[in-house]
């Protein structure tokens, strides 16, 4: 049996490149023509949730979501630069009324991997410019949304985004090895998250908007091991270690830039976020190379994990992970903690049911132990484009036909509705959607 504490709301996580469709302005759409995603498919239609946004809401009200993660695509809002489409504010605005409407809160990603076009052909977040367009953006949309959205994270993840676009060359424009890149775009990121945090506080202080501010951001935090006693490997581990997490960690939270971006707190000393969003998926296991992105190792799986303990992108499953990474960053940053992604590709639902048990389960003894969790948005509430690996994997509570776009509640999605209505897992839950207490190490 699990029963889940009164103040951990439960919800699920969407971005709007992934699941929107319809946008010519973005430069993923511009990513799709130039055929780098699998199977030369598209951003284009994605989940069509667009026109579908009344149907999903829906669903979501039917799975008695408390909470809902969504991010707004900056292309749709401003789709040439300086100029604001009041079609793209009025889509939000009335998708906004409607979860309200419904009962279901808002947090509201001001970055979520995509910009608009020329935005990229002016090098986006290479170029230091970008954090002041970031920050109009910001502050429009801050204003548009008013009493409607008191709760923002400013950007996704900034490590993979970072990381998938200047060394892996996933994202547009799809560099390799660039670590200069790398470390300037990471740069510029962290100080635009510095500046949004300051300047959604200030605007809806001015304007007097309902509700109480809260700004973070969703920080991308894997649980990292070494397969050997190899020194070459623990130095690999400790340098990934720190560039991967530690610079976006105190950057973002602490507002202190370490080397090899700078130094100092170009804000200021301060507390940045006023919870932590924290995104989980998996362990890694850490080896040193010698290619040119040895700086950060290599990011392998354990050759001894069964099947069973591994999703269809081949991920490990690792609940335990969620609890060494949350313990150490609640103890160097006592603050409210969400859980801003977790899920599991799962083409077939046999294993997302018992993933979110698990996970939660790990959430469940942490808040007993007192560490502050608040939230916990599973990634993902539809089937939608896993970026550059296009609509395979299917990370969805809610399947999603893409030929028909017909939308099917998957089991685990009734699992997870089931348990937030009763905040409860009962034994004959266990058995419904059979649920095993395993042990795993
Ligand atoms: C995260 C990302 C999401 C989603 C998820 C699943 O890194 O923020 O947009 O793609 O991974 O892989």
């Amino acid at each position: 049996m699990l029963t889940i504490p009164k103040k951990l709301l439960l919800g699920s996580a969407t971005a709007a490149t992934q699941i929107e469709g319809g946008d010519l302005n973005s430069n993923w759409y511009h990513w799709s023509l130039a055929g780098k995603i699998a199977n030369n498919e598209s951003s284009i239609v994605a989940a069509d949730h667009y026109n579908r946004y009344p149907e999903d809401i829906q669903i979501m009200s039917e799975l008695n979501q408390e909470i809902y993660r969504m991010s707004i695509e900056w292309s749709r809002i401003e789709p040439v630069k300086g100029v604001w489409s009041q079609e793209g504010i009025d889509h939000y605005k009335d998708e906004m009324a409607m979860l309200l409407k419904n009962g279901i809160q808002p947090l509201v990603t001001l970055h979520h991997f995509s910009c608009p076009e020329w935005l990229q052909k002016e090098g986006a977040w290479v170029n230091s410019d970008t954090v002041e367009r970031f920050l109009i953006f910001t502050g429009k949309v801050v204003l548009e949304l008013g009493n409607m959205v008191s709760e923002y994270c400013t950007i996704n993840e900034p490590n993979v985004f970072a990381m998938d676009t200047y060394m892996d060359a996933k994202y547009p424009p799809g560099h390799k090895d660039d670590i200069k890149s790398y470390f300037k775009a990471s740069k510029n990121l962290i100080v635009a998250h510095l500046r949004a945090y300051k300047l959604i506080h200030n605007i809806r202080a001015e304007h007097k908007f309902s509700g109480i501010t809260k700004v973070g951001i969703a920080h991308h935090l894997a649980h990292f091991e070494v397969d050997s006693k190899n020194p070459l490997t623990h130095l690999s581990k400790k340098l990934m270690d720190y560039s991967f997490h530690d610079l976006f960690t105190k950057g973002m939270i602490e507002g202190k830039l370490s080397m090899p971006l700078g130094v100092g707190y170009p804000e200021g000393k301060g507390r940045f976020c006023d919870f932590i969003g924290v995104n989980y998926y998996s362990r890694h296991i850490i080896r040193s190379t010698m290619n040119p992105s040895m700086l950060f190792g290599e990011v392998t799986v354990d050759e001894s994990v069964p099947d069973s303990r591994k999703n269809d992108l081949g991920w490990e499953i690792y609940p335990k992970g969620l609890s060494i990474i949350l313990k150490k960053l609640y103890k160097d940053y006592p603050l409210p903690i969400y859980i801003t992604e977790n899920g599991i590709p799962d083409v077939n639902d046999t294993k997302r049911a018992q993933f979110i048990y698990e996970h939660l389960k790990e959430l469940v003894t942490l808040i007993e132990e007192g560490i502050d969790i608040r939230r916990y948005y599973h990634w993902s509430l539809l089937d939608n484009l896993e970026w550059n690996d296009g609509y395979g994997p299917r990370f969805g509570l809610v399947e999603v036909n893409y030929n028909t776009l017909k939308r099917t509640i998957r089991q685990s999605g009734k699992f997870y509705g089931e348990l937030i209505k009763h905040r409860h897992i009962s034994k004959e839950m266990k058995q419904t959607y059979n649920i095993k207490d395993v042990s795993y190490e």
